[in-house]
């Protein structure tokens, strides 16, 4: 068994589609479902909603495979694998929200014919509730890796795929593998538990090695350092690895933020306090702050100065502006009476900065800033003309790289006072 496998999606959220789109062009008839009727209206239009590269092209290349529907039943119909890719957004308390994964297995009903395969990010011990509900239904924890941006790419060029299923469902979970075999990637096979904390502590130990570098480059700014240069050499360690080791103004985002708090949730749920996770979310808050006193160091009070924010989305080549440091950094520069003009390539910052005001350009927030403060490190920003177009439009000519992705001695150079991060 391989191509022809015809696949369920439920919620065409950016995971759902996602999967959608590269189940299609591995061969397979797909027939994805989402409540949203307005979604569902575009998709079928080819029209798509969000900003992934390399997503339009291959739902279009594949739209003869490709069908959106708002009806559970037509999809459970024509499918017996069902991806679940409902979001599961963090409720007050810091768990995790299933009310959208419990709607999925209500609509099902009794079967026995069918498996949900778990795509969104639920915690430990989701698999097994369900499975004690349904008796019958099979479930398989099949959690994605995607990053927001080149998520194509990460789907079709795996580093792993997990495969979790317990026993009742083994035969599901074979049939979930099978369709990922052409991708060549190594298969975990696992128990459903193990599945979904491979998921929840991938995530968690990515955002500790983000939280870890930041704190380098704290310590290296104090030091005299330069925190690129020690990612560089202690990257080259094959135990540590180089990625993910990139100092900044913090991380944000859908997953990062929720699943680490999701996971130190979890444990503290069974009594267990995550110590580790407890700090990594604590550096993680303080890092996106931390830019205040840089600009201080420099302005000194922040009243009146205008302050311009270069990208807003959490990260470049998507428009996610969820968890984005952007937001915080914006709130907190407003506290302090700044004023705010941002700008973002893609991202649609309307409403999302309180009293910021949203440029259609970067020039136009950079015109008569008293500071650049680059948030996202969109390629555009470092093809600007800093010395010959920005600098005189600049009241002071200073910039704050969030990101370390802009060229220090050419700007330094060219007469701007450049603050990296942990350089
Ligand atoms: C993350 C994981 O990387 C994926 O494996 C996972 O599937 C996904 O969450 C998910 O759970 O759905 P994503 O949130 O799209 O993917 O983006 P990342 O590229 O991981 O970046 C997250 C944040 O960390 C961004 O704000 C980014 O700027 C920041 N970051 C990343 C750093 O500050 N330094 C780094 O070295 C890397």
């Amino acid at each position: 068994m391989a191509a022809n496998e015809p696949i369920g999606v439920v919620g065409v959220g950016w995971v759902g589609l996602v999967t959608a789109a590269c189940m299609a062009e591995l061969g397979h008839e797909v027939f994805a479902r989402d409540i949203v009727e307005e979604k569902v209206r575009s998709l079928s239009r080819g029209e798509v909603p969000i900003h992934e590269p390399g997503l339009p092209e291959l739902v279009e290349k594949n739209a003869g495979r490709l069908h959106f529907t708002t009806e559970m039943a037509e999809v459970a119909d024509r499918a017996e694998l069902l991806f679940c890719c409902v979001d599961t957004p963090p409720t007050y308390s810091g768990d995790a929200d299933l009310s959208r994964v419990e709607a999925v297995v209500e609509e099902l009903g009794r079967t026995d014919r069918h498996a949900l395969v778990m795509k969104s990010t639920v915690p430990v011990g989701t698999g097994r509730a369900i499975q004690r509900r349904r008796e019958g239904l099979g479930y398989v924890s099949n959690p994605e890796f995607l990053k927001e941006g080149t998520a194509v790419h990460d789907f079709m060029n795996p580093d792993r795929v997990v495969v979790g299923a317990n026993h009742a469902s083994a035969r599901f979970g074979e049939r979930v593998a099978a369709l990922y075999q052409p991708l060549g990637a190594p298969v975990v096979h696992t128990d459903v538990a193990s599945a979904e904390m491979i998921k929840l502590a991938s995530n968690a130990f990515l955002a500790t090695k983000i939280s870890f570098i930041n704190e380098i480059a704290n310590v290296s700014e104090e030091v005299g350092a330069d925190v690129d240069e020690v990612a560089r050499g202690m990257g080259l360690d094959g135990r540590i690895g180089s990625r993910f080791l990139r100092a900044g103004v913090g991380y944000g985002g859908s997953c990062f933020p929720k699943d680490v708090q999701a996971l130190k949730q979890l444990a503290g749920n069974t009594g267990y306090h995550f110590q580790l996770l407890t700090s990594v979310i604590e550096v993680n808050e303080l890092q996106k702050r931390r830019t205040i006193g840089k600009l201080q160091k420099h302005l000194g009070s922040l009243v009146g100065k205008e302050i311009a924010l270069l990208g807003v989305a959490f990260k470049p080549d998507t428009d996610d502006t969820r968890e984005a440091t952007s937001l915080v950094l914006s709130g907190r520069l407003q506290g302090e009476g700044a004023n705010v003009r941002a700008y973002d390539p893609v991202a649609d910052a309307d409403g999302m900065l309180g009293g910021a005001r949203v440029c259609e350009s970067a020039l136009e927030a950079l015109d008569g800033a008293d500071a650049a403060v680059v948030v996202t490190e969109w390629p555009e920003f470092a093809e600007l003309d800093w010395e010959g177009e920005i600098k005189p439009r600049m009241r002071v000519p200073l910039v704050v790289d969030g990101r370390n992705f802009l060229d220090r001695d050419g700007l330094r150079a060219a007469g701007f006072t450049y603050e990296g991060i942990g350089r």
